[in-house]
This record gives C-alpha cells, sequence and structure tokens, in this order.
C-alpha cells in the first residue's frame, strides 16, 4: 500500500511552519485528496516543528529549568495486589508477566494483580494494570476484574484501589494543545458483579499496549519521537508479545508505518475507539516511557538498552532479507582500491533551501565523495527510505529536512552534518546533537553566517535580525522565527568553508572504513 502523508504544509500557508521532517509519506497532493477531513481534524491545526515545539526550551534559559524540573511525583500507585493473575485463560505458568522494564518505576515490583500508575515524569504518563483485564468500549475503560479464589468464588477483597485512573497516552504532557486531542483511557476495578456484563468476545494471551496514531504523528519526527521510539522502549522486553490496542487508528498511520508496528508486534491491532467488542488480556499498558528527544537511557531500562538497539529494531524491520547491511559490512574491498564514501544530501523546496545545491553537491565529489540527492517528502516507503540513507558515510540536511532519518544511518560509523540557518542553531542542535552521539556516530553542525543567508536580501546589514538573530528573537518571539528564520530564508553555503567540513567528514570516513573489519570484529 503506497504510504501517503497528509498535506501539512499547504493549508498553514507561507510555508511558516514548513514540516520539519515532513516526510516517509508523500506528496501532499495525493494525501489530501483521500484523507481531506482527516487531515484536517487531527493534523493541520497541530503541525510544528521540533523548533516550535521545543522553542521554549532553546529561547529562554528561564523556561528550561522548568522544563526539566523536579515535579513532584504524583504517584497513583495503588496496592499491589498478590496472587497469580487469571493470566487470559493460560497463564498459571508461575513466572508473572513483567510490564513495566523501567529501572527504579513504581510499577516495576507491582505484582500479578493491581493497577499502578507512574506520573513522575515530566513528558508522560504511563499506567500499568495486570490480572484479569477487560475493555469497556463504551466509557473508553480497562476494568481489572479481582482474581479468583482457590475454590473459584470471586473474592471481593481486591487489593486494587478505588481511584479511577484517567490517562492521555502521548509523550506531551505538558504541552496542553496537543493533549487536548488525544482521548482519555481510564483504568479502574471492576466490581465481581460487573462480570457478567463484561464476558470476553476476544482472549488474548498477552498484554495490550495503548498508544494513539494521533497527536503530532503526521510528521516524522514526531511519529518517531512522540510514539514509536517510546512504543519501543515500553514494550521492546515483550518480544512482540503485546497487542496494540491504538487510539484514532487509520489507514493513512497503517499503510506508512507497517513495518514498525509488526515490528513491535505480533498481533493485529486492535482499533481501539470503533472495536465494541470486549477484549480481554493479561494486562494493561497505557501510555508509553519517554527518555528525550529521540533518546533511550540504558540506565532507565532493565536490559540496558541504547539507541543503537533502537537503530537495529529498524534495520530489522526495514531490511527485507537482513542480508543487506551484512554485505556492507563485511566486503570490504582492499585498501587501495578503497570505497568512496557515501554523502547523502537533502534536499528542501519551498524554504530553508540550498540555493546553490548544485554547487555543494558538485564540491562534495571533488573533496571524494560519491553524492546521493535525497528528497524530503516524496512519497517513497520508509524501507526504501532506510535502504538509501543507511548506505550514507554522511547525511547532510539543513535542519527540517528529514534528519530524524539520522535513526537510519549505520552507529559507529555514519556522521550526520546539520545546515543550520540564521536563527536556528540551537534548535537544530538541540533536535539532533544527542541523538546522534548516542548512536556514537560523528555530529557536525555548520551554522550559516549572515553573508550565507537569503535574509541579507531582505534585510540591511546592520538590522538585527542579521545581526542577532538571538536578540531578535527574544523581541519577536515565535511569530518572528516562525515566518523569518524557519520559512523565510534560504541559504547559500560558503563552498570554501562548506569545504572545510567535508573535508574532515571526508577523511573521518576513510579512517574508519580503514578500520572497518576490526570495528566489525568489535560489534559482534
Ligand atoms: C470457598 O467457597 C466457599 C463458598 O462456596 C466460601 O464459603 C469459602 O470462604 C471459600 N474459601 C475461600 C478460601 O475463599
Ligand atoms: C477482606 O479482608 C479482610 C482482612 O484482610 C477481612 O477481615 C474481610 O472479611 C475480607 N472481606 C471479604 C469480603 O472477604
Ligand atoms: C546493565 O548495566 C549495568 C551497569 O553497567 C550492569 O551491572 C548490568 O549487568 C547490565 N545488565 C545487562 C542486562 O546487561
Ligand atoms: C562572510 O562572512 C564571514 C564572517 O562572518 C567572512 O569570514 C567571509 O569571508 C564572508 N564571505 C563572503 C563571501 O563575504
Ligand atoms: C527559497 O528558494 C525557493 C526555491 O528556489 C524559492 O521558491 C523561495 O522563494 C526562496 N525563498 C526565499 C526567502 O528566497
Amino acid at each position: 500500500m503506497a504510504s501517503k502523508l497528509p498535506d501539512t504544509t499547504k493549508s498553514l500557508g507561507a510555508g511558516a511552519m514548513d514540516v520539519d521532517d515532513g516526510s516517509g509519506g508523500g506528496g501532499g497532493k495525493k494525501a489530501a485528496g483521500k484523507w481531506p477531513g482527516f487531515v484536517h481534524f487531527f493534523f493541520v491545526l497541530t503541525v510544528v516543528m521540533c523548533a516550535l515545539v521545543y522553542a521554549p526550551r532553546f529561547l529562554s534559559p528561564a523556561v528550561s529549568v522548568d522544563f526539566l524540573g523536579l515535579r513532584q511525583p504524583a504517584l497513583g500507585r495503588a496496592a499491589e495486589g498478590q496472587g497469580q493473575g487469571v493470566h487470559g485463560g493460560r497463564g498459571n505458568e508461575g513466572d508473572a508477566l513483567v510490564l513495566d522494564n523501567q529501572v527504579g518505576s513504581p510499577c516495576a515490583s507491582m505484582g500479578g494483580h493491581g493497577i499502578c500508575c507512574d506520573r513522575s515524569d515530566y513528558n508522560t504518563d504511563v499506567c500499568f494494570m495486570a490480572g484479569d483485564v477487560r475493555t469497556d468500549a463504551a466509557s473508553l475503560s480497562f476494568l481489572l476484574f479481582p482474581p479468583h479464589a482457590p475454590n473459584g468464588t470471586a473474592s471481593a477483597n481486591a487489593t486494587v484501589a478505588e481511584k479511577e485512573e484517567v490517562v492521555r497516552p502521548y509523550t506531551r504532557k505538558w504541552e496542553k494543545g496537543v493533549m487536548a486531542n488525544i482521548q482519555e483511557v481510564r483504568l479502574r476495578a471492576a466490581r465481581p458483579d460487573e462480570a457478567d456484563a463484561h464476558r470476553c468476545d476476544v482472549r488474548h494471551d498477552a498484554p495490550a499496549l495503548v498508544m494513539t496514531a494521533g497527536g503530532y504523528t503526521g510528521n516524522l519526527f514526531h511519529a518517531f519521537n512522540d510514539v514509536f521510539l517510546p512504543a519501543w522502549l515500553t514494550v521492546q522486553h515483550l518480544r512482540r508479545r503485546v497487542v496494540l490496542a491504538v487510539l484514532v487508528y487509520n489507514p493513512w498511520w497503517a499503510g506508512t508505518f507497517p513495518e514498525l508496528v509488526s515490528g513491535l508486534s505480533r498481533h493485529h491491532v486492535i482499533d481501539l475507539l470503533h472495536d465494541k467488542r470486549t477484549h480481554c488480556f493479561p494486562g494493561a499498558i497505557v501510555g508509553t516511557r519517554f527518555h528525550g528527544i529521540l533518546e533511550v537511557d540504558p540506565a532507565r531500562t532493565r536490559d540496558n538498552r541504547t539507541l543503537v538497539d533502537f537503530h537495529d529494531f529498524l534495520a530489522s524491520v526495514y531490511r527485507d532479507d537482513g542480508a543487506s547491511e551484512e554485505l556492507v559490512h563485511t566486503t570490504a574491498p582492499a585498501p587501495q582500491q578503497q570505497r568512496r564514501p557515501r554523502l547523502g544530501l537533502y534536499s528542501r523546496k519551498g524554504t530553508r533551501v540550498i540555493e546553490n545545491e548544485a554547487a555543494v553537491a558538485r564540491l562534495a565529489e571533488s573533496v571524494g565523495f560519491d553524492v546521493s540527492i535525497l528528497e524530503t517528502a516524496n512519497g517513497a516507503p520508509l524501507s526504501s527510505e532506510y535502504a538509501r540513507v543507511s548506505a550514507c558515510d554522511v547525511l547532510v540536511g539543513v535542519h527540517g529536512a528529514d534528519l530524524t532519518k539520522l535513526l537510519f544511518l549505520r552507529p559507529g560509523r555514519a556522521a550526520l552534518l546539520q545546515v543550520a540557518p540564521l536563527g536556528v542553531p540551537p534548535v537544530a542542535r538541540g533536535c539532533y546533537e544527542k541523538a546522534t552521539t548516542m548512536m556514537e556516530m560523528q555530529y557536525e553542525q555548520y551554522d550559516t553566517a549572515a553573508n550565507e543567508s537569503s535574509l541579507v536580501r531582505k534585510y540591511a546589514a546592520d538590522d538585527v535580525v542579521l545581526r542577532d538573530p538571538e536578540a531578535a528573537k527574544r523581541e519577536g518571539g515565535w511569530d518572528l522565527i516562525a515566518r523569518v528564520y524557519l520559512g523565510g530564508q534560504n541559504v547559500s553555503l560558503d563552498l570554501d568553508r562548506f569545504g572545510d567540513t567535508l573535508r574532515r567528514l571526508h577523511s573521518r570516513a576513510l579512517r574508519l572504513s580503514a578500520t572497518r573489519l576490526d570495528a566489525c570484529a568489535h560489534r559482534r
């Protein structure tokens, strides 16, 4: 099925809020025709850039304290009943289902029966429910039925708190606007007399993960940062033995991310808002973990996962035969006929265009790279994008040009070179530097000077917009950033200065390919 990205750019006009990483999907024209209502309802209102979303953090240091603030955790920790939950029919192995994989979580040690919410994170709430879990579609609830006493009578003494827990399963808890569009999912203990009204229509032998296809998922950065990386963090330890129960499930989402969905779960997806049957599970997780912008914190996962593990997950789902990357690793040419390193150059249209892109590509060739021009938002399926990007030793793009695909690059080998137009450097770095280094790759940022910006054609040399972008941003706020620095700026790179950066990355790539076999041996 063709994957199509809803057209988020056009409807916003003036390209002011041009999709940061809007790709993986496709041409706006087709998508708009196919999903007009959907697009308008879920995306147009809400599409922002990584820049927009994190702007407060980078623009005003005062805010960042609060942003990272140590909030008092409001833990909705319910009592943890003991005893083997009725595990969806056949869960009597005795080894309790471990739902929460996070180190130090108040829910990490919950027993076989109970509800536990971890609301201590600034970005996300996540609730866990272990035991006889059944859906109630009418109220979008997950009900926890009491465990059965040894002689078969229901014990009315469930130790689960009476309190109903409510979660919006999305990772931007701090952003009211988008959260208002995420449905509330309820979790509560059921009374034993409710059992008759909630007989299982479908029994699952794996727990549910409740997540959403809504929010900012129409933007590739957000799809990975807000949804899929968090989902992976939350359930990778279950090794696909989890049922995805998805809010706002829709054909666009299913068609754009099929590999990720089946990589996370071996079961069919449940369309949570439309499926009125009673589904029964041995447990449920509502909401996902979040470790930071495109981050995985190994210290917080029980099994020491890293962003490299997430890359490996992507590699496993996007590589058809599992052979191609292996091939690249092992068929090292003799040193004297060394392969030219490959540089992928993302080409943006409309705004933040590299006006001398052809010259930049020739420069990269002359430095010694084989150059691939990569297009953003060209409608190609993510699997083919994976193949193209993972073949690159260096990925180059202006901020907003699909750089989330750095996740597709080869860990430990590749480099990301982000071009930051005037006024954009802090945001650019904030979005991608950490992820790049977490993948043990080289991060380079090329900050354009005033004389490389198209803004010199519009503003006088002594205008604060050119002279002191940080000051201009403080005065002009988000509107100025969106309209001028992001939406109204192209760049024309200084070939001498940019050439220095390229030469540095080229020698690094050569050095690494010379030691490739050693490196490979180490990674095995
Ligand atoms: C077993 O069931 C009987 C009623 O059938 C009840 O009186 C008794 O308390 C139950 N025993 C336990 C251990 O729950
Ligand atoms: C619940 O447990 C308490 C002691 O823990 C006991 O006194 C009480 O009778 C129990 N109630 C029921 C309904 O089983
Ligand atoms: C994770 O890392 C810690 C500390 O480095 C180590 O003690 C532990 O054995 C590791 N666990 C796994 C599963 O690798
Ligand atoms: C652009 O400005 C930088 C200093 O910001 C200067 O070093 C460079 O020579 C200038 N380039 C051109 C083409 O004027
Ligand atoms: C940037 O380049 C694109 C494509 O060449 C052009 O359509 C657009 O008008 C340019 N923007 C500015 C601000 O010069």
